[in-house]
């Protein structure tokens, strides 16, 4: 039997209405990865490619009666309340340009943050353990003598690594990225987008969108997005 795709999204259509004039950026896009892939997303600004990767995250809906889509072959598209918050909270890490970091926690509270989320009420019995994970994680990311900093007190690089750490601390099967290493100097951008290629050889699946034809060269796939639709 062959191994179910990652992800597939078929048909994704993403209408914006700005007052009276809808604005269609997605037009049936299609877009699937296969387990360990790490595909770059590439298109102009304003080609949807963030659009996109909110509706692979279900951060965004699609519109209504548009596209299909299914993770590890189950079908996620149709997703209401719990189901969909488990989805986004466990299948699916997100990092985004401008980190998203939570300025009044320190650096462990905010890479924990999905951990407790997912243990809701569960959170006492499940700390230590999350805890745990987590700070390996945030070792691993060179930050072991960072976390009870704010991110204020962080390098750009820093805190795109603690973002990293976050959206993995429930160790999902997909990474999402939407131009990490966009707001970064060239040598930072270079030394996250190593430890998101180490992420990549022990296994984790990665959709990243770019700008950077060369961030894009360090991805085994290249896909465009160009008139709303994904282009191989
Ligand atoms: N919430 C929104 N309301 C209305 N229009 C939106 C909204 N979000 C995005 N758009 C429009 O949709 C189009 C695609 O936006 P999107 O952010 O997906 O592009 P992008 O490819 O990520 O661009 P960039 O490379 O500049 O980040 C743009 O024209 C944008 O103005
Ligand atoms: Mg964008």
């Amino acid at each position: 039997m062959n191994e179910p795709l990652l992800i597939q999204a078929r048909a994704l259509h993403k209408t914006y209405r700005l007052g009276k004039v809808d604005v269609p950026v997605l037009r049936g896009a299609d877009f699937s990865m296969r387990p360990g892939e790490w595909v770059a997303i590439l298109g102009s600004s304003g080609s949807g490619k963030s659009t996109l990767l909110h509706l692979l995250g279900l951060l965004e809906e699609a519109d209504s009666t548009s596209g299909e889509m299914w993770f590890e072959g189950k079908p996620v598209s149709g997703l209401h309340g719990a189901a969909r918050n488990h989805y986004r909270n466990q299948c699916v890490g997100f990092v985004f340009q401008f980190y998203h970091l939570l300025p009044e926690l320190n650096v462990l509270e905010n890479a924990l943050l999905p951990c407790k989320i997912s243990a809701g009420l569960g959170w006492p019995a499940a700390r230590s353990a999350a805890r745990a994970r987590t700070m390996d994680l945030l070792h691993r990311f060179g930050l072991s003598d960072r976390l009870l900093h704010r991110p204020r007190e962080l390098s750009g690089g820093e805190r795109q690594r603690v973002a990293i750490a976050r959206a993995l601390a429930n160790q999902p099967r997909l990474l999402l990225a939407d131009e990490p290493t966009g707001n970064l100097d060239a040598r930072t951008g270079g030394e996250i987008l190593d430890r998101i290629a180490s992420l990549h050889r022990d296994g984790l699946s990665i959709a990243m969108v770019t700008h950077d034809p060369a961030v894009a060269a360090r991805a085994d796939r290249i896909v465009h997005l160009i008139d709303g639709v994904v282009q191989g």
